[in-house]
This record gives structure tokens, C-alpha cells and sequence, in this order.
């Protein structure tokens, strides 16, 4: 809550106080500055928890790679997922349920709509994202409109979030760090511009071109950043997956991802996909009747 909103809320109140009764003027005013204050305190809780959070990641990151049975490169030896070749396989049955989401595209939710969070990343809404599974969070519906790539992830060990992540053209993503590095994070390339050269993931000093087909697991808690410097979409099959890690760290990873599920920051998400969800619905069901 800004100090200012907060000093004109008391002395409202005050004044309405000291009245002795208040007009319908104020108490209307009273309203609206009581639903100010309370969406400002719901904007300093998550501040506070974003605050908290980076503070505690700082300690327990380097904590949990320790403690990793993988080792700690920025682009993981692939031998330590044996399962990606079963992705790999299937990853035209997996493309072809992406595509055909693609007439809807316009109702596959910006991904800095469903997480505000990520809106400095996004800022033209350029990255869309299509959620299977969000934070160990099952999408019963999105699963049900891609029902063979819901039935691959079964194999998946460790899956907490699956999604198409769709980069337009033009897309870029500012160097950040990942949360926590309790996960590890699969990119499957699925619809890679012809000029891939121009279309990239760096992870610390490691450039890799996405190729479609291929699947490549990275530690995001290393600085990366994304580019797409062509006229084609990008899509890939971006999961989150359980970081192998031996006790205790394997402890304190699940203690940390339940409470990241629990935060606000899911339950906002949630619930703004199940808006999502609807209009999708909405549009679909359109479509089909007027064929
Ligand atoms: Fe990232």
C-alpha cells in the first residue's frame, strides 16, 4: 500500500468520525478508497513475499545443489533424463496437438495475464502459453483438448508444470533467473523457424538453438535469456521437472515447491486460467455450431 493511500484512508475515516453521520457522498468514497487500500495490501503482501522469497532462494539454492544427484551444469547431461527420448519419439503426435490449438490462438492466454509476475519479461504480450499442468496443478480441460501429449507426460518423471510455450516473432526475453533449483527445466522443440540460427535460449554462456525434435534439459536458476529475431512463431513443449537431489535437499525442495503452490501468486494464476478456459470454451463451442 502506498503511504499516501494509506494517510487519506485514516483521514477519511477520521473526518467521517468527526462528523457525527456521513452523506451518502462520503460513504460511497469510503468504499472506494476501502477497496483501494485492500487490493494495495494484496499488491505489499506479494511484494513482501517476492522480497522473502529472493531472500530465502539466495540461501537455499546453493544448498540444494549440493545436495544434487545431476551435478550443477548450466545445460544438464542428457543421459540424466533417460525418458526425454520417449518425448523425442512422439514429438510429432505432440506438435500436431499444438498446432491445432493455433486457429485459437488469440484465446491462449499472454503469459503475463496469468502470472503479472512475469510482465517485465513480456511486455508487447508476445509469449503465450497453453498450460497442461501448472506447479503440479492438472488442467482437466487443457489435458482433455490435447488427450495423446496428456497421456506421453504420464511417463514423465517428477512433472510439475507442462505447457506450449509459443514465442511470436519478434519475442525477446531479458536475461532473468528462475525460483528454484529444486527444478530442472526440458524444452522440446516442436515448431522452430527455418532460420534458426536467429531464434536461441543463452543459459549462462551456453547458446542453444531449439531444433525440432530435440529436447535439451537446462538449470534456470542460471541467467538466461531468449531470443526470436525471426518472422515465424516458436513453439516448444516447456515442462518443470523435479530436480534429482538426495536427502535433505530433496526435503526442502518439496517443503519450498508447496509453498510456491500455495502462494498467491498460483491461486491468482489458477483462477485466471479457469477465466481463460471459459472464453476458450466459448469460442470453440461457437466454431462447431456454425459449421
Ligand atoms: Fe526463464
Amino acid at each position: 500500500m502506498k503511504s499516501t493511500d494509506f494517510h487519506e484512508f485514516i483521514w477519511r475515516g477520521m473526518k467521517s468520525i468527526g462528523k457525527n453521520g456521513t452523506s451518502n457522498h462520503d460513504r460511497k468514497r469510503g468504499a472506494i478508497m476501502a477497496s483501494k487500500t485492500m487490493a494495495s495490501g494484496k499488491d505489499l503482501n506479494r511484494s513482501v513475499i517476492v522480497r522473502v522469497g529472493k531472500k530465502i532462494r539466495k540461501k537455499i539454492n546453493p544448498y540444494l545443489k549440493r545436495y544434487s544427484k545431476i551435478g550443477d551444469d548450466a545445460v544438464m547431461d542428457r543421459r540424466h533424463f533417460p525418458w526425454l527420448s520417449l518425448l523425442e519419439v512422439q514429438w510429432e503426435v505432440i506438435r500436431n496437438e499444438a498446432e491445432a490449438l493455433m486457429p485459437y490462438r488469440e484465446v491462449i492466454p499472454p503469459l503475463s495475464e496469468l502470472s503479472p509476475d512475469h510482465a517485465r519479461l513480456d511486455v508487447e504480450q508476445k509469449w503465450r502459453s497453453f498450460f497442461l499442468y501448472g506447479y503440479g496443478y492438472r488442467s482437466k480441460e487443457n489435458c482433455a483438448r490435447c488427450p495423446k501429449t496428456s497421456r506421453i507426460l504420464k511417463n514423465v518423471p517428477g512433472l510439475r508444470t507442462a505447457l506450449f510455450s509459443i514465442h511470436e516473432p519478434g519475442m525477446v526475453i531479458a536475461p532473468h533467473k528462475g525460483v528454484t533449483a529444486g527444478i530442472c527445466v526440458v524444452h522440446l522443440g516442436l515448431k522452430i523457424p527455418i532460420a534458426r540460427e536467429n531464434c536461441a535460449i543463452r543459459v549462462d554462456d551456453e547458446v542453444v538453438h531449439w531444433k525440432n525434435g530435440e529436447a535439451f534439459v537446462f538449470d534456470d536458476t542460471r541467467r538466461h535469456e531468449t531470443w526470436n529475431h525471426t518472422d515465424e512463431d516458436r513453439i516448444i513443449l516447456l515442462l518443470h521437472v523435479d530436480r534429482p537431489l538426495r536427502f535433505p535437499g530433496s526435503l526442502l525442495s518439496k517443503l519450498f515447491m508447496t509453498g510456491i503452490r500455495w502462494s498467491p501468486f498460483i491461486s491468482d494464476a489458477r483462477r485466471k486460467m479457469k477465466a481463460w478456459d471459459k472464453k476458450m470454451a466459448d469460442v470453440q463451442r461457437s466454431r462447431t455450431s456454425s459449421l
